[in-house]
């Protein structure tokens, strides 16, 4: 039974985690989707509290037999091991990620050599899409519909909304 990890902020999740997942999913009989608490996250820390990321995740996923959201705050290789994952799979977009990636994957490692990091491509459609310029174009006003799920749509539009 493989099970693997697909970590993040997910703040909101978006089309191209989606993907990423749902690619995830094709690879592992089990995928965990991890929704880190990132309180440190920017300035004033994420847009969602931590249980609103995980609700939108869980309703954006709800489709797919073989993925369950989790919360965790923790290091991510102890996450992973808490659930039974040795896999952590992230997405790579442009080659911008790959810096900061490399470095996490790298860090991770040296704590964990028993949870192994893999890269997804981003779908070359999603390679400059990312939840902050999402969160960017709800606060301006813009339609964000074409890159989060409906629920998700709704609760930028909440956010926002004067
Ligand atoms: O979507 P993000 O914000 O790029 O995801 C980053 C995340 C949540 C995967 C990363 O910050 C993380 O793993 N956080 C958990 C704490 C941890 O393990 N930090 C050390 C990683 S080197």
């Amino acid at each position: 039974m493989s099970r693997a990890v697909v970590p993040g902020t997910f703040d909101p999740i978006t089309r191209g985690h989606i993907d990423i997942i749902t690619r995830a999913a094709q690879l592992f009989d089990e995928v965990i989707v991890g929704v880190a608490e990132s309180a440190g996250k920017g300035p004033k820390g994420p847009l969602f509290s931590h249980d609103e990321r995980v609700a939108l995740a869980r309703e954006s996923l709800a489709d797919l037999g073989n993925v369950s959201v989790m919360p965790f705050s923790e290091l991510l290789v102890r996450f992973a091991r808490s659930v039974g994952a040795d896999t952590v799979v992230k997405g790579l977009r442009a080659i911008t990620d790959f810096e900061y990636e490399f470095q996490m994957a790298a860090l991770n490692y040296q704590i964990d050599q028993e949870i192994e990091t893999v890269f997804i491509m981003s779908a070359p459609g999603n390679m400059y899409l990312s939840s902050s310029v999402v969160r960017e174009i709800a606060r301006f006003g813009g339609d964000t519909s074409p890159f989060v799920t409906p629920c998700v749509d709704r609760a930028l539009k909440g956010k926002f909304d004067a």
